[in-house]
């Protein structure tokens, strides 16, 4: 099926085309929500999760382009979301999550001029 979105970074979910940020565009770092984990991973413990946009290079952060929200899930289990003020909150979310099943998070970042982008990471 022809991918129409191509060109039109609201159409659908943007995702790098690598997970190496040394391979990713400047709008892919800029762009890319980054998960980390803070502690064992077992089904039924508690974890620590951050999701980070522009950990790989700083995005904006003015009234006219800014991060507007962050989402976590487990696969496709929904999990959490920040909603984010520009100039005042810096675009990162911290979650407390305990699963019963490891599914690989899922992180979404919606930027106001770019779009909606997605990281996934296994557990
Ligand atoms: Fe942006």
């Amino acid at each position: 099926m022809e991918n129409k979105c191509e060109e039109d970074l609201f159409c659908g979910i943007n995702r790098a085309k690598s997970l190496d940020p040394n391979d990713m565009s400047d709008l892919e770092k800029k762009h890319t929500p980054v998960i980390e984990i803070n502690g064992p991973i077992k089904e039924g413990e508690t974890l620590q999760v951050s999701v980070e946009v522009g950990k790989y290079m700083d995005h904006p952060n003015q009234h006219g382009h800014f991060i507007q929200w962050i989402e976590l899930y487990s696969g496709d289990t929904f999990l959490g979301r920040a909603d984010l003020a520009s100039e005042r909150t810096q675009p990162k979310a911290l979650f407390s999550i305990k699963l019963d099943h490891l599914h690989p998070l899922r992180a979404l970042a919606q930027c106001n001029m770019h779009g909606t982008w997605e990281m996934t990471k296994k557990l």
